[in-house]
């Protein structure tokens, strides 16, 4: 991937900060621009949403771990089937997770760091969809 590791890890580190307003602001995001997926999502997301960013913190963290995080996303992924994420919900989750990161990472946010956030949200969307279109056959 094009992807600049460092500069996700301190990207997303200079967002962690802002807490749990980072995934309101996220979901808020998502479900203005895309308000066909709400219905996916249980009517109180209090519960699960900071379970997405916990998981984006550990895919982070293991990055270089290829091993580790294909596994990771492959469970993911074939969770997500059961949760009705079709693949051309990923694009609209990826552009609102990088409006969110952008928002929150201020000065440390740069077309580099987009650029490598772009690739890695790929990645991701790439290895889950597949494992979660493997799972649905
Ligand atoms: C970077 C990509 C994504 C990550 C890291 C992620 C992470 C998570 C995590 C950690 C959970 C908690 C349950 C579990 O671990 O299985 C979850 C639930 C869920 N995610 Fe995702 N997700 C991603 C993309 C998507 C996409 C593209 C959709 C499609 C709209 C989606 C829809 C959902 C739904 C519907 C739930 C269950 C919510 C509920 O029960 O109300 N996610 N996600």
């Amino acid at each position: 991937m094009t992807a600049d590791l460092s500069l996700i890890r301190s990207s997303f580190a200079a967002v962690q900060p802002h807490g749990s307003q980072v995934t309101a602001y996220f979901y808020d995001h998502l479900f203005e621009h895309h308000p066909g997926v709400r219905p996916l999502f249980a009517p109180h997301l209090d519960e699960q949403r900071d379970r997405l960013w916990a998981a984006l913190g550990a895919l982070v963290s293991n990055l270089e771990n290829t091993e580790a995080l294909t596994g990771m996303l492959q469970n993911l992924g074939r969770r997500h089937a059961g949760y009705g994420a079709l693949a051309e919900h990923y694009p609209a989750v990826g552009t609102s997770l990088i409006a969110t990161l952008r928002h929150y990472a201020g000065d440390a946010w740069t077309p580099a760091v987009e650029e490598s956030w772009t690739a890695v949200y790929g990645v991701i969307s790439d290895t889950m969809v597949a494992a979660g279109q493997a799972s649905s056959n």
